[in-house]
């Protein structure tokens, strides 16, 4: 059978990963995240010492194939990677880098029934012909009450206004960078992740059995 293609696209804090994590389990499919990728290239230039605008060096980085674990450690989601990456997905080179590898991975697991991929740019760059492209719409006000709950529950101290701010301005850069900017990919279909997470399942649900229905036909 054809491997299934399933891209998930949205803005920060929006659920994309809950509902990668919901479909690779509900559907068998393997769930690939690659702002993991973004990090753990990102933790590799840190341990490095290079800045984020050491173009040079960063080329080199590049150049000499870096090997990215997929592994989601609690260093890649420190505050210094997260602000890092940030920073170098920017570049043009680095997100051709990224793409290549998502590819790859794809490819050489064959023996996948298929993957649930996530990010900001799949749908509409790195797998363009996937069988199903998704967009999580979510208010940013919903994000952050959400983000803030996360926060307090895990026992950090945590300021909503602050939260707030910081997911207009990660929003603000995720739109508007030059190469590969979060756009709603030509032929996704928009999931609404504002109410309970049964009604997005639902949603979820009817669009795969759609599509798993017009594969086998
Ligand atoms: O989804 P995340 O928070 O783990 O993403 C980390 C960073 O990587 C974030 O700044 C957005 C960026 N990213 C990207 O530009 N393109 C992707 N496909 C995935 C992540």
């Amino acid at each position: 059978m054809k491997k299934i293609i399933i891209t998930i696209d949205g803005p920060a804090a929006s659920g994309k990963e809950k509902i990668a994590k919901y479909i690779a389990k509900k559907w068998k499919l393997k769930h690939l995240d690659s702002g993991i990728l973004y990090r753990q290239l990102a933790l590799i230039i840190l341990k490095k010492k290079i800045k984020y605008d050491n173009l040079f060096e960063l080329r080199k980085i590049i150049k000499s194939k870096p090997k990215l674990s997929l592994r989601k450690t609690k260093k890649i989601r420190s505050q210094e990677v997260s602000a890092l990456t940030s920073s170098i997905a920017v570049y043009k080179f680095i997100r051709e880098y990224i793409n290549r590898k998502q590819r790859q991975i794809v490819k050489i697991n064959s023996n996948q029934r298929g993957f649930v991929i996530d990010g900001r740019d799949i749908g509409s760059v790195v797998f363009k012909k996937a069988d199903l492209k998704l967009f999580v719409y979510v208010s940013e006000k919903n994000r952050a009450k959400r983000r803030y709950k996360q926060l307090i529950d895990s026992g950090e101290k945590s300021i909503y206004q602050k939260i707030l701010k910081e997911i207009k301005l990660r929003d603000r850069q995720d739109k508007n960078r030059k190469h590969s900017p979060l756009v709603i990919p030509k032929g996704s279909h928009l999931i609404e992740n504002n109410g309970s997470f049964n009604d997005t399942k639902k949603q979820i649900n009817y669009l795969i059995r759609s599509i798993l229905d017009g594969l086998s036909k």
